[in-house]
């Protein structure tokens, strides 16, 4: 009880920063985001992440609109600043080609994360907050340090094209947007059981973007799946019309591949062909003899 009077002297966004203090590091270090951070990062991976990402803010912003004149959320709502659907799409395309609505997929982890979604924005409404706190005050900090790297790790244009989902166009100065931001969340009406059902929320939507980065580590690291390979042929699409310039390691291996490609691919033709060159070098051999 001490602990919670405590909190109410605090302001929401400090209490919210503390209590996630820890989830943040938990979030940071695991395996995927170290490689984001490192630049060890594939494509295929990247491309699954901002998969990911899409189905997380269709969902968040549908309740973000749902709620947008509810007053336990209404001051928070800054869809023209912070809406990112839009964003992914342009991504997606830039990423998967034309066709990447049906290239995509919600795996589990991420189902999880959305069902929450839409759970909380229904009937939960005023911790709504805690999700967008965690989203969008992410992507608005770390999210800047990840979008540098990503440009670097796929030499991205330094247009923006493939990078919109870190760019904010609607914000002029991101520190004191995040002021604004600290400033609307601390206006919010509550008792303190409501503060502390939200600051257990926050903690709550970290651990589902870990679970999702955990699930696309496990996905990404299980091989070549069949949905892997179909996910990767878009990318030669972008290339072939000259959209992306980016360059995996992974892409020599393909180019390899083609090489391999060009023999027969039965087991009879190659026997066949290599007849062929044995005996045409023996006749060679004879005849020059
Ligand atoms: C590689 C991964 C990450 C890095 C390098 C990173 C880095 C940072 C940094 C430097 C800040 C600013 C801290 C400050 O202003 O005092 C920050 C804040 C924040 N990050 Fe991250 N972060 C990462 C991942 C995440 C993830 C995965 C989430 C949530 C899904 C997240 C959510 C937040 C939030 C909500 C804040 C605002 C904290 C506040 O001011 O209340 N971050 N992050």
């Amino acid at each position: 009880m001490a602990q919670r009077s405590e909190r109410m002297s605090q302001d929401l966004s400090e209490a919210l920063k503390e209590s996630t203090k820890e989830v943040h590091e938990q979030a940071e270090t695991t395996d995927f985001m170290m490689r984001f951070q490192k630049g060890q990062m594939s494509l295929h991976e990247f491309k699954l992440y901002l998969a990911s990402l899409y189905y997380v803010y269709v969902a968040l912003e549908k309740e973000s609109e749902r709620n947008k004149d509810n007053p336990v959320y209404a001051p928070v709502y800054f869809p023209n600043e912070l809406n990112r659907r839009a964003a992914l799409e342009e991504d997606l395309e830039y990423f998967y080609g034309p066709t990447w609505r049906k290239e995509i997929q919600c795996h589990e982890a991420t189902q999880k994360y959305v069902d929450r979604l839409h759970h909380v924005g229904q009937y939960e409404p005023e911790l709504l907050v805690a999700h967008a706190y965690t989203r969008y005050l992410g992507d608005l900090s770390g999210g800047q340090i990840l979008k540098k790297i990503a440009q670097k790790m796929f030499h991205l244009p330094s247009t923006g094209e493939g990078l919109s989902f870190f760019n904010f166009p609607g914000v002029t100065n991101i520190s004191k947007f995040k002021q604004l931001y600290r400033a609307r969340m601390n206006s919010l009406p509550m008792d303190s059981a409501t503060e502390e059902r939200i600051l257990e929320e926050a903690k709550r939507s970290f651990l589902l973007n870990i679970e999702v980065f955990k699930e696309l580590q496990r996905l990404t690291s299980q091989g070549q799946t069949t949905e892997n390979l179909r996910l990767e042929e878009p990318k030669l699409d972008l290339h072939s019309r000259g959209i992306n310039r980016t360059h995996s390691p992974k892409e020599s291996d393909r180019v390899q591949m083609g090489h391999q490609q060009m023999l027969p691919s039965t087991p009879l033709l190659r026997w066949a062909l290599a007849i062929f060159f044995l005996a045409t070098t023996v006749g060679v051999g004879l005849y020059a003899m």
